[in-house]
């Protein structure tokens, strides 16, 4: 089990897997940390779909200031573990413990209360509204009762700067006339901005090229070293080991592994998400092997 001061605590400097050449990114602590607590414990979580059961007693805990990578195999229950927690989906038992206290997140407007966004592939943003528009929509100042335009773009120039997404060349461009990747920033800026402590990204990089990727995957570790909370659904190991802190492996809707990054390497991780478990793993990362079913090899590129 990973305990509250694993969780919360800073991870050590210096990861870097032997061959994965990751940056080993550690990040400060943001204020989310309600007393050394992680900002957001999962208890015993578990979401059934009619005779479907996609979650089962997931026990996790989220850290600020740390990039999260959520890990598994199709249909392992990634996304239906991120809709619960972003008010998509309401679980069918365990607990939701935000910042020490437990929360029902019912809808999305919810979970943005609570400071969480959630950035999903493609559907993030309007494509016929501007930068500008995107960044600010549903939390457009306003002045004697009109929109402040100058006051959006200002704050929508300064996220930019500050998470130092600099390729778009005018924050009046329509989102529609932007790269993949340029797309995947603002959207990423635009859940920083809006004071959420924690940003949920599901397979964020899906289907951008390498420079995109690249942008995206810098963004992820700015927000985390600004101190918000991340959590991060990858199926691109490379990604994974270059952004996230502490990995977590589902494997037939059950937590079977988590703990920092550090304690993992690809083979293992490679090992977890096919079978539930690895003979691999270092000593330090929690695992929650039980009698699992052996599963067939899918082939993961290591
Ligand atoms: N709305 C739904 N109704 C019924 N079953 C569902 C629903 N959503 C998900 N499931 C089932 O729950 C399980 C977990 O699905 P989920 O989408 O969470 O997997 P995932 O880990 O995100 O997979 P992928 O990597 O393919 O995106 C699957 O067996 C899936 O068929
Ligand atoms: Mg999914």
């Amino acid at each position: 089990m990973v305990t509250p001061s694993d969780g919360a605590r800073p991870a050590a400097a210096g990861r870097a897997p032997s061959g994965q050449g990751g940056p080993g990114q550690r990040h400060a602590a943001g204020d989310g940390r309600a007393g050394g607590a992680p900002l957001l414990r999962l208890r015993g979580l578990g979401k059934r779909f009619g005779p479907v059961q996609a979650l089962s007693g997931v026990d996790l805990d989220v850290p600020a200031g740390q990039v999260t990578a959520l890990v598994g195999d199709n249909g392992a229950g990634k996304t239906t573990l991120i809709k619960c927690v972003a008010g998509i989906w309401e679980p069918s038992e365990g607990e939701i413990i935000w910042k020490g206290h437990p929360v029902h997140v019912r809808t999305p407007r919810d979970a943005s209360a609570l400071g969480i966004a959630t950035v999903y592939q493609d559907l993030a943003l309007c494509d016929n509204l501007d930068i500008v528009q995107n960044m600010m929509l549903g939390h457009e100042p306003r002045k004697f009762g009109l929109l402040d335009e100058v006051a959006m773009e200002l704050t929508a120039r300064r996220t930019l700067a500050d998470l130092a997404v600099t390729t778009v060349r005018s924050v009046r461009q329509t989102v529609g006339s932007l790269s993949g990747g340029q797309r995947q920033s603002v959207a990423v800026a635009r859940a920083g901005m809006q004071e959420a402590q924690l940003v949920i990204m599901d397979e964020p990089t899906a289907a951008l090229g390498v420079s995109q990727t690249e942008l995206v995957l810098a963004l992820i570790t700015r927000l985390a070293q600004r101190g918000h909370a991340v959590i991060v659904i990858s199926h691109n190991l490379n990604d994974v080991f270059r952004v996230a802190d502490r990995i977590a492996v589902l494997y037939l809707g059950r937590l079977v592994a988590d703990g920092p990054a550090a304690e993992f390497d690809r083979q293992s991780v490679v090992d977890i998400m096919t079978t539930g478990t690895s003979l691999r793993r270092g000593s330090g990362a929690s695992s929650r092997e039980g009698a699992l079913p052996a599963a067939p090899d899918t082939g993961w590129e290591v």
